[in-house]
């Protein structure tokens, strides 16, 4: 069943177009690591294995027209802690070492020749409570680092500054406070993606004002899932993609989101608690272009002043809210919004109807919601509509 809702009727329709809502880019790697070694070699490259030492695993991937150029991923996971310090080749492009129980990390484990030029670290799955904040000093060229599923309580300060870093992934750790300063770096302008999520984090220290080095390009931030009551403090990021799912926010008030007018995907998800969403709590978001607050079953709103000043907003998903009947009143304050979800997978598109070309000045175009239930349609099979 579909229908289509208008300003004041309810009509039945019968086309659809659902628009499933990506939040969060792919990190941008390197492109090498994203590719599967498989599509390497159907485009351009070949894949074989090198002498390495002993229990790891070497692998040369070349590409080119003559295979000239080639890189090593070396694979030391799972081997136990004695490994390190492991010798690798020079040409060595990326380095696992997850799942070692490593305890340590400082910069006589990260030394030797083949290191200066790893742009990929994993670290992931280790017991790493602590990182020596000279432990990353010599990787000059890393640019993509998981330090994921480990212990880390606290990160010292600057502690990337030597390394051109794209990704930072620190989700499931122990962090309960971070500061913004850890990521900042000498190399100037690369845009990175930092995931914080399942960590303890209550506060985000924001960079200070007057630091000698600049704020770092935070482009996309990763906050799900820890102990933030409030929105951050994040001005002075670059920031465009920001997830505080599953946080106890408690209100979304005037000023929360101020500085942060390049963020075009926004994330609230099942925000722990009774969240609140005040007036003009995102006015200062006239970049954002997706809106997510699905989940929500408690929330509260105080009327459509909530999304005054969304004036890019494209996609909204209210799904697993109490937010509804809105989509008649939300047309009217969200002029560029194109889909909505709400109720239980019930999704709405914008349908402009009767509009006549050239359009005439004084005729405003019949705006609709054309709105399918894709429960309903899921039951009925792929061909129901
Ligand atoms: C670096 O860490 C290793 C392994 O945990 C340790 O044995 C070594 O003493 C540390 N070196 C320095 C300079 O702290
Ligand atoms: C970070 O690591 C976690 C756990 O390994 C993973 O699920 C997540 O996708 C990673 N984040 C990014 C941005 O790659």
């Amino acid at each position: 069943m579909s229908c289509l809702v208008g300003k004041d009727q309810l009509v039945w329709g019968a086309y659809c177009h659902p628009s499933p809502v990506a939040l969060f880019p792919a990190p941008t790697m390197p492109w090498s690591l994203l590719l599967p070694p498989l599509l390497l070699l159907a485009v351009s490259g070949a894949q074989t294995t090198r002498p390495c030492f002993p229990g790891c695993q070497c692998e040369v991937e070349t590409f080119g027209l003559f295979d000239s150029f080639s890189l090593t991923r070396v694979d030391c996971s799972s081997l136990g802690p004695h490994i390190v310090p492991v010798p690798i080749p020079l040409d060595t492009a990326h380095l696992d070492l997850s799942s070692n129980r490593l305890e340590a990390v400082n910069e006589s484990v990260l030394a030797g020749p083949g290191y200066t030029t790893l742009a990929g670290l994993d670290l992931s799955h280790n017991l790493l409570t602590s990182i020596s904040p000279t432990a990353f000093s010599r990787l000059r060229y890393l640019e993509s680092l998981d330090i994921s599923h480990n212990g880390l309580a606290a990160l010292p300060a600057e502690s990337f500054t030597s390394s051109p870093l794209s990704d930072v992934n620190l989700s499931h750790n122990q962090l309960r406070e971070v500061s913004v300063s850890a990521f900042t770096s000498h190399g100037q302008g690369r845009a990175l993606h930092v995931d914080l999520s399942h960590n303890l984090l209550h506060r985000l220290v924001p960079h200070p004002v007057g630091a000698s080095l600049p704020a770092p390009a935070i482009q996309s931030l990763n906050l799900a899932w820890n102990r933030l009551r409030s929105v951050p403090d994040l001005r002075d990021l670059p920031l465009r993609y920001l997830s505080l799912d599953g946080n106890p926010l408690a209100i979304v008030g005037p000023g929360a989101f101020r500085g942060l007018e390049g963020l075009t995907h926004l994330s609230l998800g099942s925000l722990q608690g009774l969240p609140r969403l005040a007036p003009y709590g995102f006015r200062e978001l006239q970049g954002l272009q997706v809106l997510d607050l699905s989940g929500n079953a408690k929330l509260k709103w105080a009327g459509p002043e909530v999304f005054s000043g969304l004036d890019s907003l494209q996609e909204l998903d209210l799904s697993g809210t109490g937010l509804v009947p809105l989509p008649e009143m939300l047309l009217l304050r969200l002029p560029a919004l194109q889909s909505i979800s709400v109720g239980q997978g019930v999704q709405c598109r914008r349908l402009v109807r009767e509009g006549s070309y050239p359009r005439q000045p004084s005729s405003s175009p019949k705006v609709a919601l054309h709105c399918v239930d894709t429960r309903e349609r899921a039951a009925k099979g792929p061909n129901a509509l």
